[in-house]
């Protein structure tokens, strides 16, 4: 019997919902069972055998949804292989991705029981024109391209480093 696993994400605009789609659909190509969930909708855990865990970052946090989720399902994602990604950064620039690194980093230290099997960051979506309050009064953000520079290649290819983790875990 193959190992069900699940992809939950925390999304505010959907692009991480996106890519939480490309990482479930390569995990079945893996031949993984996978059920995809929004997050903040996950009522338990318990019944699968690894989760990975999307989110999208916002001004320096994770998307509340994900945080929730991880001190809501602790007692058994403490015991189940768990791989993290997030969506971030608006562009290739070496310097805001060690940024958004540590980060993801620091974010996570807050949840010290957690030890990922895989932790990864890809990079995100921007439309200055679905900016929502108060962003949408922030006149740096405004004035901000619209950009999206996920790597689905890049995104595919975790997928199938984590699949090839959980099915060794
Ligand atoms: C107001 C705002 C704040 C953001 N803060 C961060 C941040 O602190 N770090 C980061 O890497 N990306 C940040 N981002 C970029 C988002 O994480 C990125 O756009 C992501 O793709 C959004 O995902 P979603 O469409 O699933 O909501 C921010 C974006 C907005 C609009």
């Amino acid at each position: 019997m193959s190992a069900l696993v699940l992809v939950a994400y925390a999304t505010r605009y959907g692009s991480t919902q996106e890519v939480a789609e490309a990482v479930a659909a390569t995990l079945r190509e893996g031949g993984l069972e996978v059920e995809l969930q929004s997050a903040g909708e996950v009522r338990s855990v318990e019944e699968y055998q690894a989760v990975v865990l999307g989110t999208a970052l916002y001004m320096f946090r994770l998307h509340k949804d994900a945080r929730r989720f991880l001190t809501r399902h602790r007692e058994a994602l403490s015991k189940q292989p768990v791989a993290i990604f997030a969506t971030g950064p608006f562009n290739n620039d070496e310097k805001e991705w060690q940024g958004v690194r540590a980060q993801l980093d620091k974010e996570l230290a807050m949840f010290p029981w957690l030890t990922p099997v895989a932790q990864e960051i890809f990079g995100g979506k921007f439309d200055p024109a679905k900016l929502r309050f108060p962003y949408n009064l922030v006149p740096y953000l405004k004035r901000l391209p619209a950009s999206d520079i996920r790597d689905w290649t890049a995104i595919r290819a975790w997928a199938r480093s984590v699949a090839d983790k959980f099915r060794h875990t």
